[in-house]
């Protein structure tokens, strides 16, 4: 029986890329070039799956390609705003994603901000490289303490829940969240956590504020000028979420006014684009989009979405169904 035909869109992890070559008629992008909305068309009118990535757009046009082969949509990453699941769902696609694997990696880049920005280790790296320093002094760059703070958590799934696990267990922070589905009492027993009924509650208490719900139209511009403004003056802001849940006007103007303190950004509102002014900005710490960049979690990632498109032609269930 002939394998079924696999188009992947960006480069993988080698080692995925030759597991998906042992197993699939696989098609791999050895460039790396993104590809077009009709090179994506042409691939769901051609691949009977093709395995998108959290920067390709998956839109209505795209998803609209006729006459579809392609039955299922292997994404090769956990969050799936990208995707219009209104018009897979309509074009009779299954899609999946890629959870849990990323989990640790992901919180571990949330802490990585939560310390660089309270500790201005973005901005002392650069004192040092640019040969401005010139010596200890007891006045020089004072920063905020992080431990024994408390940490605000706005969504408290799976990625939130190990970032607080590791501040409070490994930093004595108190945890504050807020999650219009509250996570199993069991799943967080160890945290002492405090869940708060709204997100205003959460701001307004918490040192350290640190995103970790969906983006998308539901919490499009959530942190917003009105909800800086009911954070602390002293307080952080951390995305590793998703760039549109922030407002990055609103967020420049509150970093310059001093309304917040400081912010450590791994997504952006118009990814790779980056607001000019955040580029010039001492209290800012920007990363690329890290989260889940190590070996080990995307090679764990890629892995999960051969185990789904295996189920998938297996005639199974798949493990990670978003559609
Ligand atoms: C995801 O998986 O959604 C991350 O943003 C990238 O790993």
């Amino acid at each position: 029986m002939s394998k079924p035909k696999v188009l992947v869109t960006r480069a993988w992890p080698r080692e995925v890329e030759e597991e998906m070559r042992r197993r699939y008629d696989v098609t791999l992008n050895a460039t790396d070039t993104p590809m077009t909305v009709s090179e994506l068309q042409d691939a769901l009118r051609n691949y009977d799956a093709v395995c998108p990535t959290v920067c390709d757009r998956i839109g209505a046009e795209v998803l609209g390609a006729q006459p579809m082969r392609a039955k299922v949509l292997g994404n090769f990453g956990v969050g799936f705003n990208h995707i219009d699941l209104e018009a897979a769902r309509k074009a009779g696609l299954t899609v999946t994603n890629t959870p849990e694997v990323l989990t640790d990696c992901t919180a571990d880049i949330a802490m990585t901000l939560m310390l660089m920005a309270a500790r201005r280790a973005g901005e002392g790296e650069r004192h040092v490289r640019t040969r401005a320093w010139t010596g200890w002094r007891p006045t020089h760059m004072i920063a905020t303490k992080v431990t024994g703070k408390t940490l605000g958590l706005i969504g408290m799934g799976r990625i939130a829940r190990a970032m607080a696990h590791k501040a409070h267990h490994g930093f004595d922070m108190k945890i504050a969240y807020f999650d219009p589905f509250p996570p199993a009492p069991e799943s967080i027993r160890d945290l002492d956590a405090t869940q708060c009924g709204s997100i205003e509650e959460v701001l307004r208490q918490a040192d350290v504020v640190s995103l970790h719900c969906p983006g998308g139209k539901e919490n499009y511009h959530l942190i917003n000028a009105e909800r800086l403004k009911m954070m602390k003056r002293d307080a952080i802001l951390i995305n590793t979420a998703r760039g549109d849940v922030v407002e990055e006007k609103a967020l420049v103007d509150a970093l310059r006014n001093g309304t917040i303190k400081a912010a450590g950004l791994d997504v952006f509102e118009a990814e790779p684009k980056v607001t000019e002014d955040l580029l010039t900005m001492e209290n800012v710490v920007l990363l690329p989009h890290l989260g889940s960049a190590t070996r080990e979690t995307r090679v764990a990632m890629g892995m999960r979405v051969l185990e789904n498109l295996d189920l998938f032609f297996a005639g199974k269930p798949v493990r990670d169904k978003v559609v």
